[in-house]
C-alpha cells in the first residue's frame, strides 16, 4: 500500500475543494503521478543509453468526471484558468499552452480507443515549474492515467503510456524528449533508483542506501526546453551517431552503439564538437552502468563521485550547464558530507542534485543555499527528495 507524504495529501485535498467549487459537484476518477529527480545519465535516453532516476515526493495530481457532451473542460487549478474544446478535436493551442500537455494525451489516447463524450477535469500540483522536475511528464501521465480510467483504457502497458507522454512532448509542445520522465515517473519505487535501458525499455529499480538522501537546489535560473538548444543537442547527437556509423563496422543506429574504446580510438577523426557531445554520451552510460553496481554494493561514496564527473562532461562537452549549476556544484563539492552533485535534467539552468550524507542534509541545505545567496543576491530553492512510488490511479 502506498501512501503520499503529507505535503501531498495537501494538495489533494486543495484539488477537491477546488474542483467542488469550481464544477458544483465532486469529481469521479482521480490519479497521481510524480515529477522525477534524474540522477546519472544525462542526455542518453533519446541516444537509447542507460539512465538511473528517481519518482520524488512532489507530483500531480488529475481529477476529472464525464459529462454527457462532447466538450472538454479542463482547470488549471493554480491559476483557475479554463479551456474549452471539443474530445474530437484536442488541437494544439497557442493560449493556455500549459493544456497542450493533456489535449496531447488526449489526441494520443484517441489513436486507438473512442473517447465517446468529453469530461470535466482538473489538475494542481506542488512540483516547482521550471526546476527541472519534470512537472510536464506529471501532468502527462497523471492526466493519461485519469482519463484512460474515464474511458475504461487499460493501463497496464505503462510503456505505452509513457510513448503517449512523449508523443504529447514532440507533437504538442515541440520538445523532441526522450522517455525518461514519463519512465521514471511510472515506474518509481520509494527509497528506490529507476535503472533504465533506454534501448530494450526495461526499467527495474535499484535500492538506495537508507544513509544517504538528495537535495533538490533549483537555481531559478531560465530553463525552457521548449527552446531550441535541447532539441538542438538531440541534433548534434544524432549527426555524431552517423559520423561513428561511418567508421565502425557493425551498424551504429544511435550512440549506444558506440562503446568507450571505439569512441576514444576514433574521437579524432569526426568533428571535434560532434565528438564532445559523443563523449559525453558514451561517458554518461559507462558512468550509469558503473554506479549501478557500486549502489547494489553500497558504495555510495564512489557513486557521488561519478556525479561530480557526470557535471564535468556536461560542463565541458556537452555545455549544457551555465554559471548558476557550476557554482552551485563547486559549493556542494566543498561540504563535508557531499557525496556527489551535477546538474539534474536537460541542463540550461534548472536544478542540481546533491547526493548527501542524510544526517548532515539541513546543515548542509543551509550552507548551500547562503552561499548561492551571497553569490547571486537572489533565492535558491532547496528541497529534500525522496526516491517515492510511480503514477497511479486513486480509488478510494
Ligand atoms: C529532459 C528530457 C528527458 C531527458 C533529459 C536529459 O528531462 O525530457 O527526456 O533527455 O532532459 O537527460
Amino acid at each position: 500500500m502506498t501512501t503520499v507524504s503529507d505535503e501531498t495529501a495537501k494538495v489533494q485535498d486543495a484539488l477537491k475543494q477546488k474542483y467542488l467549487h469550481h464544477f458544483n459537484r465532486q469529481p469521479v476518477f482521480s490519479a497521481y503521478a510524480p515529477g522525477r529527480v534524474e540522477v546519472l545519465g544525462n542526455h542518453t535516453d533519446y541516444n537509447e543509453g542507460f539512465v538511473l532516476s528517481a519518482a520524488i515526493n512532489m507530483g500531480t495530481f488529475f481529477v476529472c468526471s464525464p459529462n454527457d457532451t462532447t466538450t472538454c473542460r479542463l482547470v488549471a487549478g493554480d491559476i483557475m484558468e479554463e479551456t474549452v474544446f471539443d474530445i474530437a478535436k484536442p488541437e494544439k493551442v497557442a493560449e493556455m499552452t500549459w493544456s497542450n500537455y493533456v489535449r496531447g494525451v488526449i489526441d494520443g489516447l484517441g489513436i486507438d480507443a473512442t473517447l465517446p463524450h468529453g469530461f470535466d477535469g482538473m489538475f494542481l500540483g506542488n512540483i516547482p515549474l521550471g526546476a527541472g522536475l519534470s512537472s510536464s511528464a506529471a501532468l502527462e501521465m497523471s492526466s493519461a492515467l485519469c482519463l484512460s480510467a474515464l474511458y475504461g483504457l487499460d493501463t497496464s502497458d505503462k510503456l505505452n503510456l509513457a510513448k503517449t507522454g512523449q508523443r504529447a512532448e514532440h507533437l504538442f509542445a515541440g520538445v523532441k524528449c526522450g522517455l525518461l520522465d514519463q519512465m521514471t515517473s511510472l515506474f518509481g519505487a520509494e527509497s528506490r533508483l529507476v535503472h533504465t535501458d533506454f534501448r530494450s525499455l526495461q526499467a527495474v529499480t535499484v535500492p538506495i542506501s537508507s544513509d544517504v538522501c538528495l537535495l533538490m537546489c533549483n537555481t531559478h535560473a531560465k530553463h525552457s526546453l521548449t527552446e531550441s538548444a535541447y532539441n538542438e543537442r538531440r541534433a548534434h547527437c544524432e549527426a555524431a551517431a552517423k559520423a561513428f556509423a561511418g567508421l565502425l563496422p557493425h551498424p551504429v543506429t544511435h550512440l549506444r552503439d558506440v562503446s568507450s574504446v571505439e569512441f576514444e580510438k576514433l574521437r579524432n577523426q569526426i568533428d571535434p564538437a560532434a565528438a564532445r557531445r559523443a563523449a559525453h554520451v558514451v561517458g554518461e552510460n559507462t558512468r550509469v552502468e558503473i554506479g549501478v553496481e557500486l549502489l547494489k554494493q553500497n558504495r555510495v561514496a564512489e557513486f557521488g563521485r561519478l556525479m561530480f564527473d557526470s557535471h564535468e562532461s556536461s560542463r565541458h562537452n556537452f555545455e549544457n550547464s551555465c554559471a548558476e549549476l557550476d557554482f552551485l556544484v563547486e559549493t556542494a563539492g566543498g561540504i563535508d558530507g557531499v557525496l556527489g552533485a551535477r546538474l539534474s535534467g536537460g541542463g540550461f539552468g534548472g536544478s542540481t542534485v546533491v547526493l548527501t550524507q542524510k544526517d548532515a542534509a539541513k546543515t548542509i541545505g543551509d550552507v548551500i543555499r547562503k552561499a548561492y545567496q551571497k553569490k547571486y543576491d537572489t533565492v535558491c530553492d532547496i528541497q529534500v527528495l525522496l526516491p517515492s512510488a510511480g503514477a497511479r490511479i486513486i480509488t478510494d
